[in-house]
């Protein structure tokens, strides 16, 4: 029954009404108000060393960072953070440099006098070490009723991951409060902030030609990207992680840089061919959004195939992890393939969605651009997770029930070989 049906009785209405009024003449309004929200966790350039956390209140005063070593809870360290921005709230940031690897620190932020509640988080090993991370297509349809439950079924199936890639649409409308307040409902403050986000914009972060004025204040980078371009200073960046490079590119070219996509896309070329060219790590992975070759019938990025598809082959990058089309698929360049033919050399190609809208799916565009899809299903939300341990990358794509859709192995015991296998 509505609390306003006129069936309800007027000494109950009454009764509530006076109720709410007590609780608001009594409400604390300090604390409630200042308690920080939306607390994640961005990777530094060295996340080994260093950690960027940014978080949202009411208040811009004394944004801080409180941090200390699990193993000492007392030794904290105090870290002067920033104001950012002022949307829906004020956004901060804070990094804390000079940690040690492979250590768990506990933090928390706030005013100074309000906090988040203490969490945990372990920063990278300096050098190779065995992890996993997970990566999500679209999340930006349903994201509560549709997305969440597949994002639940990944931190389930993955209680230990130290990292998620977003593949960008993480949201549908790119300055909707509600939206991102789904977006960071799906994932939990746990999973916020415990595990390190890195997350690329898809063109659903953009309004016209303006990337969402969510995007940096949540979502900063790594400031390791071009020095100039639009957007691209705080959007492409890379960060090493136990023996991987993932690498962030911006494939809004369209949204961006309507006049000048090809000098745009060149330029996040030869910073990416720096970044690969400059990579210690045995492993590469590789994120935006637009895919180099599409699922969709109607649709075709052939600007990103000219400006990026060679780097990415020259440099042999493991792993393209990329959205926007909302169906699944897996595959390599034709030319890639071996006498084995589930076996396969170079980089691979994915795209993957999360949320709720399903596009048709079609390998048109694969095969009329040298490529092939080796697994390529429409109407299936997934979640992947990626296990990478020293010479082999183990790689699953899952729906929200459990069901493997996708499996294959990259091993580079003796040569690289990509391998199907499921
Ligand atoms: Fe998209
Ligand atoms: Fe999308």
């Amino acid at each position: 029954m509505s609390p306003f049906s006129a069936r309800r009785p007027l000494a109950l209405l009454c009764t509530t009404l006076l109720a709410l009024t007590t609780a608001v003449a009594t409400a604390p309004t300090a604390a409630a108000a200042t308690t920080p929200e939306r607390v994640l966790l961005s990777p530094t350039a060295d996340p080994a060393t260093s950690q960027t956390l940014t978080w949202r209140s009411d208040t811009s005063a004394n944004p801080t960072l409180q941090i200390a070593p699990a193993s000492a809870p007392g030794q904290v360290t105090t870290v002067a953070g920033t104001n950012t921005a002022s949307v829906g709230g004020t956004f901060h940031r804070a990094t804390a440099t000079g940690l040690a690897p492979d250590t768990a620190y506990r933090y928390r932020v706030g005013d100074g006098t309000d906090f988040s509640p203490w969490r945990t988080f372990t920063t990278a090993a300096s050098d190779a070490d065995p992890f996993t991370f997970l990566y999500f297509g679209d999340v930006q349809n349903g994201i509560s009723s549709g997305a969440a439950p597949v994002v639940r079924a990944a931190l389930a199936a993955e209680p230990d991951a130290e990292l998620a890639v977003h593949a960008g649409d993480l949201v549908d409308s790119s300055n909707s409060e509600a939206q991102w307040t789904e977006w960071f409902e799906a994932f939990g403050p746990e999973a916020t902030g415990t595990m390190n986000h890195v997350t690329t914009p898809g063109n659903h972060e953009y309004s016209l030609f303006s990337l969402s004025r969510y995007w940096t204040p949540q979502f900063p980078g790594a400031g390791n990207g071009p020095t100039s371009g639009n957007h691209l200073p705080q959007t492409v960046y890379h960060t090493d992680y136990q023996g991987v490079r993932f690498i962030v590119l911006n494939s809004n070219y369209r949204a961006a840089a309507p006049l000048s996509s090809s000098s745009w896309l060149a330029t996040q070329q030869r910073w990416l061919e720096q970044a690969l060219a400059g990579n210690p790590h045995p492993w590469t992975v590789v994120t935006f959004h637009h895919p180099v070759f599409s699922n969709s019938p109607s649709r075709d990025n052939a600007a990103l195939r000219r400006a990026w598809l060679d780097t990415l082959e020259s440099h042999d990058v493991d792993l393209v992890l990329q959205g926007h089309d909302h169906s699944y698929a897996r595959g390599n360049l034709t030319a890639n393939r071996t006498s084995d033919p589930a076996v396969q050399t170079g980089p691979v190609y994915t795209v993957a969605v999360t949320g709720t809208k399903m596009y048709g799916a079609s390998t048109a565009n694969w095969t009329e651009n040298g490529a092939e899809a080796r697994v390529q299903l429409a109407n299936t939300q997934t979640f992947q997770t990626v296990r990478v341990d020293g010479a082999r990358l183990h790689y699953t794509a899952r729906t929200a029930d459990g069901t493997v859709v996708d499996s294959f192995t990259i091993d580079k015991t003796d040569g690289k070989r990509v391998t199907d296998t499921l």
